[in-house]
């Protein structure tokens, strides 16, 4: 790929998310939402990626999977006032579909082509096949760690400042009680990745998210992690247990081995 590819793919990005705006303050904030998320991620996975000494022309295919990551946000906001892919769609797929009905990626080989879907398809699943062929595993493991690196970021925001309403398209719903489920716990010491299913308030919510640090996949992310206090910052917001403390010392002695 080269830099004019992905200059005009950002331009047809922000016509496409411009056609989503909104007067409807609620659809406005999730668009603009996703649209800062979008950015982040793309800074993200440039900077993984230079970690990794890529290519340049490998650089510019890892971009263009990180501005259309997310492409099916969008429209599911605006269809569904939601970002909840459980009750709605799955995101990933509609991000597919929206790129094949546009055929904005006609330009490119097919292996590019091939590449940035997979990547599309495999961002949010929970596991991620190891069958896929490398070059696709290698930047669907870019797009997992830089997406997984922002909301992290955005979510400690939201818990560190509830009232901003930048941040209230990230209310889950979740019931804000007390307990947690000891699966989770269990799960984190064992150093297991958890199940959304398993989530029965914002504290589990917390929880799984603590459990993606096991699924990072590059040095960089992790040490960003380490760098910004994600973990200690988002155990700030939970109960100060015997037992969440002990997890909190493992998932920081894990990060720093
Ligand atoms: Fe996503």
């Amino acid at each position: 790929m080269h830099q004019e590819q992905v200059k005009a793919f950002r331009l047809w990005f922000y016509q496409y998310t411009k056609s989503y705006y909104s007067d409807d303050p609620k659809i406005q904030t999730g668009i603009k939402f996703k649209e800062e998320h979008t950015d982040r991620v793309c800074q993200n996975i440039n900077r993984i990626g230079q970690s990794l000494n890529l290519s340049l022309e490998d650089l510019y295919l890892a971009d263009t999977v990180a501005l259309f990551h997310d492409l099916g946000r969008f429209k599911q906001y605006t269809v569904y006032r939601s970002f909840n892919d459980r009750r709605t769609e799955d995101h990933a797929q509609m991000g597919l579909r929206e790129l094949g009905l546009t055929g904005v990626l006609s330009v490119l080989s097919e292996e590019e082509k091939a590449i940035i879907k997979t990547a599309i398809e495999y961002h949010n699943q929970r596991d991620l096949p190891l069958s896929l062929p490398e070059r696709c595993l290698m930047f669907a493991r870019l797009i997992r760690d830089a997406d997984k690196l922002d909301i992290l970021h955005s979510f400690v925001e939201y818990y560190t400042h509830p009232t901003n309403d930048a941040y209230s398209v990230m209310e889950t719903g979740l019931p804000d009680t007390p307990e947690y489920s000891q699966t989770f716990v269990q799960n984190l010491l064992q150093q297991q990745s958890c199940s959304y299913s398993d989530v029965a308030n914002c504290n589990d919510r917390k929880l799984l998210q603590l459990s993606w640090i096991y699924d990072i996949n590059f040095k960089f992310t992790l040490a960003e992690i380490a760098r910004q206090g994600y973990i200690t910052k988002i155990f700030d917001t939970l109960p100060q247990t015997t037992d969440l403390l002990a997890v909190q010392e493992h998932l920081l002695s894990f990060i720093s081995n």
